[in-house]
C-alpha cells in the first residue's frame, strides 16, 4: 500500500476524482492519507473532512517567507509518510528544497500540454494563440515551475467560440480521467523516470483511451 498526501488551494475536483477512484477500487495500491490546503477557504477541504481523509490549513500567509511555509508544509506531510505528494490545483509555487525533499515522489496536473502554456491562465492563453489542440499534463514536479518528467497528457480540440469556461470544462474532464490513471501506474511502480523521460510499464492498452477524440 502507498501511502498519498494530497494539496490543494480551492474547489479541490481533481482531489475529489481521486479520491473516488481509491475508494471504487481504481487506486487498489494506494491510501489517500492527508490533505493539505495553503488557504483556509479552500473547499476541497471540506469535501476530504467528510470523507474521512483528515484536511488541514496551513495559511502560507501566516509565514514569513517562502522557506518557512514550505518548512512546516514538509513537517505537516511527513508526519503521514507519504510515498508519494500529489499537487492537485495547489496555487503556490514551492522552493527547490521542497521539491528536492520530494524528488521523484511529487506529481503535479496541469492544465495544458506542457511544455506549452506553463505558469497561470492557460485556457485563456490557449485561446488567444489559436491552437486547436489543448489538454493537460500529469508531470512529475522539478524545481523548474511546470517542467518535469512528463507521465501522461490528454488532449482535446480547441472549437469554434470555445471561450475560457467551455474550454477549461473540456480539459477538466480530461485532468479527471488522467491524474487517477498516472497515480495508478505510480501505486503499481509502473514508473521510471530517465532524465526528462518517464517510462512506463504495460501501457499499451490504456494508450488507446487516450487518444484525441477530434470532431
Ligand atoms: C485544475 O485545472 C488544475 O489543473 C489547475 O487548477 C485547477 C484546479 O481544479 N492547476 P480543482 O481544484 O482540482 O477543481
Amino acid at each position: 500500500m502507498k501511502r498519498v498526501v494530497i494539496l490543494i488551494s480551492g474547489r479541490g475536483s481533481n482531489m475529489e476524482r481521486l479520491i473516488r477512484a481509491e475508494r471504487q477500487g481504481e487506486l487498489a495500491q494506494a491510501q489517500i492519507v492527508a490533505v493539505f490546503a495553503n488557504r483556509p477557504e479552500a473547499q476541497g477541504l471540506v469535501h476530504a473532512a467528510a470523507a474521512g481523509i483528515p484536511a488541514l490549513a496551513l495559511a502560507h500567509g501566516k509565514y514569513p517567507d517562502r522557506e518557512s511555509f514550505d518548512a512546516a508544509l514538509i513537517a505537516a506531510i511527513d508526519r503521514h509518510q507519504p510515498d508519494l505528494v500529489l499537487l492537485a490545483g495547489f496555487m503556490r509555487i514551492l522552493s527547490d528544497g521542497f521539491t528536492r525533499h520530494y524528488a521523484g515522489r511529487l506529481m503535479n496536473i496541469h492544465p495544458s500540454l506542457l511544455p506549452v502554456f506553463p505558469g497561470l491562465h492557460t485556457h485563456r492563453r490557449a485561446l488567444e494563440a489559436g491552437v486547436r489542440l489543448h489538454g493537460c499534463t500529469v508531470h512529475f514536479v522539478t524545481p523548474e515551475l511546470d517542467c518535469g518528467p512528463i507521465v501522461l497528457q490528454a488532449a482535446v480540440p480547441v472549437l469554434d467560440g470555445d471561450d475560457e469556461d467551455t474550454l477549461a470544462a473540456r480539459v477538466l474532464a480530461q485532468e479527471h480521467r488522467i491524474y487517477p490513471l498516472a497515480v495508478r501506474w505510480f501505486v503499481e511502480d509502473r514508473l521510471r523516470i530517465d532524465g526528462q523521460r518517464v517510462e512506463v510499464r504495460g501501457r499499451q492498452q490504456e494508450d488507446a483511451l487516450f487518444a484525441p477524440r477530434l470532431a
